[in-house]
């Protein structure tokens, strides 16, 4: 016996404690152990019934997600020891009784499906998570779930991949039942209850009575596909999820089964399943920062401030308070605080509205928010965010305004998305206190915290802002110190290129379309109007000295400022609003077409693949400086970057993973086709070249260590 299971006896009853922590991963190993261990029990005189449990917090996450490449690599072909596994316990004479607490996950969960009865604490949770990794159900989940809740309830478990409570999984007939007291111990005791009963196995896979009508399964089906086809922007998982359950309604179990093990081997060969498990991973990666451990001190966050109550501030504001942190705002009159206020508390009504808040919540957050006028005010705040106007003379003044306010050890935050930390930082005598915290608008809803670290940053202030961005409920990616750090310093080349392909000849809807059948949320110009034209003309003058001589400029978007059309909030930008809803506009075609001509620029016929080469690869080739800079620590410290701050499609795994899949030679060559057509801003990066012709990736690459 391996120690990846561990068996104790309770007189009669054979307890297995699945032992691979954290999570109780399904490893190749791990199966075996598990079905060698059964199988002994199940063969001695002196056991007549047999409970699996988890060790540690938690049932199980499911199949060893690590093994996976390998598995792609092989190909998954006909031995899978998760499948005897389960089939071996289902086989068993003597009841087997899964007992789940945490979590029971993918093939977590199939494990317990293929026990004979199930039952949970009253705070754990199953799942068919699968799809958000690009894949289906492959142990059999699709043809046992069914049998056990119907066809339409278990298609949408597995094409939405969402978590389900143990009562709703007991009224749905996935859970018999919930332990009162101690989970092993009512397990044990409900085994033994079974084997006196004599009654034989209950086997998941004989069960037919709950597969229901095909007549209706077939309606329910064609009503899931919809909505799931509207929501997955070019996922194909949640798809082939209900292709897989609705095979139990029309084939034998094992035929099922098969099925099933055939279209899970097509999405783990997929780019998509390699990208979405790249940003499995990736997500759990950015927290990982060198020289930070455990024993980095940390320094204490129970008060925060933030300066503005604007659409930043107040969205930052609200997420300190939904975090239970209690908040001041400081605005530079009654009256706009006054407005800022009430714009948090619409927000929160809106949620009421929406049915994911309760009156009761929103008050308990708006206790925690306060207004103030006065610097002095922030005395106490263990933090204080700026979310001021972008600009660098503002800022300064702010940050000597909190220098001499704060107390000694709060940390002082700017949520500038562009502007040089260090200088901010300089107008203050403790650099080591200054970071930045760049959110994401709306702040209190995107889940990106880009954490800046200035030169001069304490480790403790990293360390307590990567913690921070966790208690926050946001995923806090360390970066770098330069203009726009990741996010916007590679938006820049990416809006450029958007621009540019519609002097060519494009027209703004075939752009933004284009990007949205990339799988991107939203197109290039609708995020500029979201965000706001005169937003991009002001960074733009931050940042206009800097631009190299001869390089092209954007002809377009100045013109749109000049004209007033900032976008959403103006009624008009890159299109013309009719509430949010944006209509092509002619006049914009007409002006772009008219300041084409007049700079001499050639119109023609443009691609959708010219459109989104040239977005997609002026973003990777900036992503590539950045990452030989060290601007960003790993290539898929990028890619999350990008996934949960601009909408980038987790599918294609992040600009960077997409490069990788797409080949770096290609994406080489692409590039040096547009710097020698288009012009010398489009030079490769130096490390796109090397690991090009070394046929190498960017997730291979590791940064060279320093000998100095
Ligand atoms: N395989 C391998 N490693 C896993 C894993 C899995 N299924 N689930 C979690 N881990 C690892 C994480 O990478 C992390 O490693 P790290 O500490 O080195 O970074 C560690 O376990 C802890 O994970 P979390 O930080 O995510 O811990 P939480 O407590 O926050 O969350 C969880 C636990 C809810 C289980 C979450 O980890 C999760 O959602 N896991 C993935 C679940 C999933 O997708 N399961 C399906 C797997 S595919 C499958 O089963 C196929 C089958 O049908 C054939």
């Amino acid at each position: 016996m391996t120690s990846l299971v561990q068996v104790d006896h309770q007189d009669d009853v054979a307890v297995v404690t699945l032992n691979h922590p954290p999570v109780n991963a399904l490893s190749q190993d791990l199966c075996r152990a598990l079905l060698a261990a059964v199988r002994t029990e199940a063969a001695k005189d002196t056991v007549r019934a047999i409970v699996i449990t988890g060790g540690g917090s938690t049932f199980s996450g499911g199949a060893d997600i690590s093994e996976f490449g390998a598995l792609r690599e092989r190909g998954p072909g006909d031995e899978f020891p998760m499948h005897d596994m389960i089939n071996g316990i289902e086989a068993c004479d003597k009841p087997v009784i899964a007992a789940i607490h945490g979590n029971a996950l993918g093939g977590g969960l199939e494990t317990a499906l293929g026990c004979h009865y199930r039952i949970a604490t009253p705070t754990a949770r199953i799942g068919l998570p699968e799809v958000k990794l690009g894949l289906i159900p492959g142990a059999m989940g699709t043809q046992r779930l069914p049998r056990l809740c119907g066809i339409p309830k278990a298609a949408e478990i597995a094409a939405s991949g969402t978590m389900i409570p143990a009562a709703e999984a007991v009224e749905l007939g996935i859970i018999d039942r919930l332990a009162e007291g101690d989970l092993v111990a009512d397990a044990v005791q409900w085994a033994r209850e079974l084997a006196d009963a004599g009654e034989p196995p209950r086997r998941t896979s004989e069960l037919t009575d709950r597969l229901g009508d095909p007549d209706a399964n077939a309606a329910a089906l064609e009503e899931l596909r919809k909505n799931v086809a509207r929501k997955a922007r070019g996922q194909e998982s949640p798809l082939r999820c209900i292709e897989a359950v609705e095979a139990a309604g029309t084939m034998s179990f094992e035929d099922g089964s098969k099925n099933e093990f055939r279209i899970f081997g097509e999405c783990l060969a997929s780019t998509q399943s390699q990208g979405l498990i790249h940003a499995f991973f990736g997500e759990r990666t950015v927290g990982k920062i060198p020289g930070i451990t455990k024993e980095t001190p940390r320094r204490e966050i129970r008060s925060a401030a933030v300066i503005g109550a604007g659409t930043m501030g107040g969205g930052i504001a609200m997420t300190y308070a939904n975090a239970g942190i209690p908040v001041v705002i400081k605005e530079v009159s009654q009256d706009v605080l006054e407005k800022g206020l009430d714009r948090i508390r619409q927000n929160y009504d809106v949620s009421v509205k929406r049915g994911k808040m309760t009156p009761e919540d929103v008050d308990q957050r708006m206790a925690l928010i306060t207004g103030t006028t006065d610097y002095s005010d922030l005395a106490d705040a263990d933090i204080i965010v700026e979310a001021a106007f972008e600009g660098m003379d503002l800022k300064k003044q702010i940050f000597s305004e909190l220098d001499a306010v704060a107390k000694p050890g709060a940390i002082l935050a700017t949520n500038t998305s562009t502007l040089d930390v260090d200088a901010i930082a300089s107008a203050t005598k403790r650099p080591e206190s200054v970071i930045g915290h760049h959110f994401f608008s709306p702040a209190n809803v995107m889940k990106l915290l880009e954490i800046v670290r200035g030169e001069k940053t304490g480790q403790d202030v990293i360390a307590t802002s990567m913690d921070l961005a966790k208690r926050l409920r946001k995923i806090g990616v360390l970066v770098g110190n330069c203009f726009g750090f990741v996010g916007n310093r590679m938006f820049w080349p990416f809006q450029r290129e958007a621009q540019f392909v519609l002097e060519e000849g494009a027209s703004v809807e075939q752009v933004d379309k284009a990007h949205t059948d990339f799988g991107m949320a939203m197109g290039p110009h609708a995020v500029s109007d979201l965000s706001g034209i005169d937003v991009f003309w002001r960074i733009n003058e931050e940042i206009k000295d800097t631009i190299p001589e001869g390089m092209r400029q954007p002809l377009v978007a100045p013109k749109l400022y000049e004209m007033g059309r900032y976008g959403q909030k103006t009624g008009a930008g890159w299109y013309r609003y009719e509430g949010r809803r944006p209509i092509p506009d002619p006049e914009v075609e007409a002006l772009i077409e008219s300041l084409a001509t007049e700079a001499g620029i050639e119109r023609r016929k443009i691609s959708d693949e010219e459109i989104i080469e040239r977005t997609m690869y002026a973003l990777v080739n900036e992503g590539a400086l950045i990452l030989e800079e060290g601007i960003a620590l790993r290539s898929v410290d990028i890619d999350i970057v990008y996934l949960y701050g601009y909408g980038f499609p987790a599918w294609r795994g992040g600009p960077m993973k997409y490069a990788d899949m797409v080949g770096l030679k290609k994406v080489y060559d692409r590039i040096c086709h547009y710097r020698d057509t288009q012009g010398f801003w489009w030079e490769p990066a130096p490390l796109l070249k090397e690991l090009a012709e070394n046929g190498s990736t960017f997730s291979e690459w590791e940064r060279p260590t320093q000998n100095n």
